[in-house]
């Protein structure tokens, strides 16, 4: 098929995720059709390139069509695609269960999450979380447990259970009426932060803050106020994605995480997007210090290559729901530990511990944050901000001011839409800008993906 034909299919049957259909139908729109990938690239029917500016929405780590990932999946499909895993197991799904404890695992920090629980995205593996946790308390005498708490702007997924630990009104107001309630807190979001007393600087707002650590006090003192109706404090650490890519100062998460400890509340932190070495360690919670007693693992985990999900506890949160055949844990689905999946996710974690691919993914981070300062010759860049390889790129109508463009102007997409031409694939995030290139990006493709970004925003933004 030729694009035409594919695109035309496409808007007769289809319907796209997070995509307004308006625009997506509007004759003037002309949608891309991948029809490839290589390494950091994706080709289209056309044979147009583009490099991949978020790893195809946070998944991608090592590259498309990356030769090992590829020769895991064809070797297990010469024995099988799928079985069921409901009183079943399988080869893939042991050998990846203890390579995942042990990546998961850092010297010195407690708990061992030692027990995995396998879905097949980011919210069923926030779903498992949750349910796990209030099923947990309930057949520990502690059935008064049972709210949630985390910071506004949260985002967990798209599955009712979710969508409640959440809080971001752009994503969840039409299904309000449905979701149980859960708590929140500020969003530590230095940049944004009523508490920052510094006038902006042409640096990550983190680095000159001025402020005494409110958002930390006040999540703190929240948490105490929670005391025994705590289930857990959820949090994305360090890097609430959707929200923003909102940037938390360090120490944020383990300060507020050993709160909830102090109450009885377990600590669920949600990696879906941080997890897999994004942010620089392998996971942002090795960066805190702080292991939580729930961990959720999505997008990356196969390498970006299929969906497969896992939610980590410790060996006594498995064993509470022993005894008894009533504590079972009655949930699950269908392609639960899917082989396929198992074999890519192994693959994966035997690509990131190899010394050549740490060496590539520290020059990857040095070189984002090299060249992340060639945003600032644009005057309508307020904050800047990495953790690790994750930019954002944070667009204000005033800099001295940190105003923000109206809405209306869509400009993150906008610029998004232009850089296209240049041949850079990314997603904004409202007016914030984002590169999280698969770790086998070179110097050179970065450096072309910043000049695609920069020359889309002069396009867009006129000074
Ligand atoms: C932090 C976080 N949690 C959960 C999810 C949901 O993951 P999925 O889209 O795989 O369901 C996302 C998706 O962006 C996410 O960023």
């Amino acid at each position: 098929m030729n694009s035409k034909e594919i695109i035309q299919l496409d808007r007769k049957h289809l319907w796209h995720p997070f995509t307004p259909i308006s625009y997506w139908m509007d004759p003037a729109f002309h949608p891309i059709s991948i029809a490839s990938g290589e390494g950091a690239w994706l080709i289209d029917t056309d044979g147009k390139r583009y490099l991949d500016g978020n790893s195809s929405i946070w998944t991608n780590l090592h590259g498309h069509r990356q030769p090992q990932i590829d020769g895991a999946i064809r070797q297990q499909l010469d024995k099988i695609a799928h079985s069921s895993f409901l009183g079943l197991t399988h080869e893939p799904a042991v050998r990846l269960a203890e390579k995942l404890v042990q990546y998961v695992k850092a010297e010195g920090l407690s708990p061992s999450l030692d027990r995995v629980f396998f879905s097949d995205d980011g919210s069923t593996a926030m779903e498992a979380g949750l349910k796990i946790i209030l099923q947990s308390f309930a057949q520990n005498g502690q059935a008064q447990r049972t709210d949630f708490l985390s910071p506004d702007g949260a985002y967990h997924g798209d599955t009712v259970g979710a969508m409640s630990l959440g809080h971001s009104d752009t994503f969840h107001r039409h299904y309000k009426p449905v979701l149980f309630p859960s708590r929140k807190v500020m969003t530590p979001a230095c940049y944004r932060c009523p508490f920052n007393h510094a006038q902006p600087e042409q640096s990550d707002a983190r680095s000159y803050r001025k402020c005494n650590f409110e958002c930390a006090t006040l999540a703190e003192e929240e948490i105490h106020r929670s005391g025994d109706q705590l289930a857990a404090w959820v949090l994305e650490p360090r890097v609430q994605g959707a929200a923003g890519m909102v940037m938390h100062p360090h120490g944020y998460a383990a300060r507020t995480a050993a709160a909830a400890r102090k109450v009885g509340a377990q600590v669920f932190f949600d990696e879906v997007l941080t997890g897999f070495g994004r942010t620089g360690s392998p996971l942002a919670s090795h960066a805190e210090g702080f292991i939580p007693d729930v961990l959720a693992l999505a997008k990356g985990f196969t390498g970006g290559y299929l969906p497969l999900a896992a939610t980590l506890t410790s060996d006594e949160i498995f064993q509470s729901f022993g005894g008894d055949p009533d504590r079972t844990f009655f949930h699950g689905h269908s392609y639960t530990a899917n082989p396929l999946g198992c074999a890519a996710a192994l693959a994966n974690l035997e690509l990131l511990a190899e010394p050549q691919k740490k060496i590539q993914h520290r020059e990857l981070i040095k070189n984002i944050q090299t060249l992340s300062q060639r945003f600032w010759t644009h005057p309508n860049v307020g904050d800047v901000r990495q953790e690790g390889a994750i930019l954002a790129i944070e667009l204000v109508a005033d800099r001295s001011t940190r105003a923000c463009f109206s809405p209306k102007e869509r400009l993150g997409l906008c610029v998004c839409q232009s850089a296209r031409v240049f041949g850079l694939l990314t997603r904004p995030i409202g007016d914030v800008l984002v590169l999280m290139p698969p770790y086998c990006t070179t110097a050179d493709e970065l450096e072309q993906m910043v000049d695609a970004l920069l020359l889309a925003m002069q396009k867009e933004i006129l000074v």
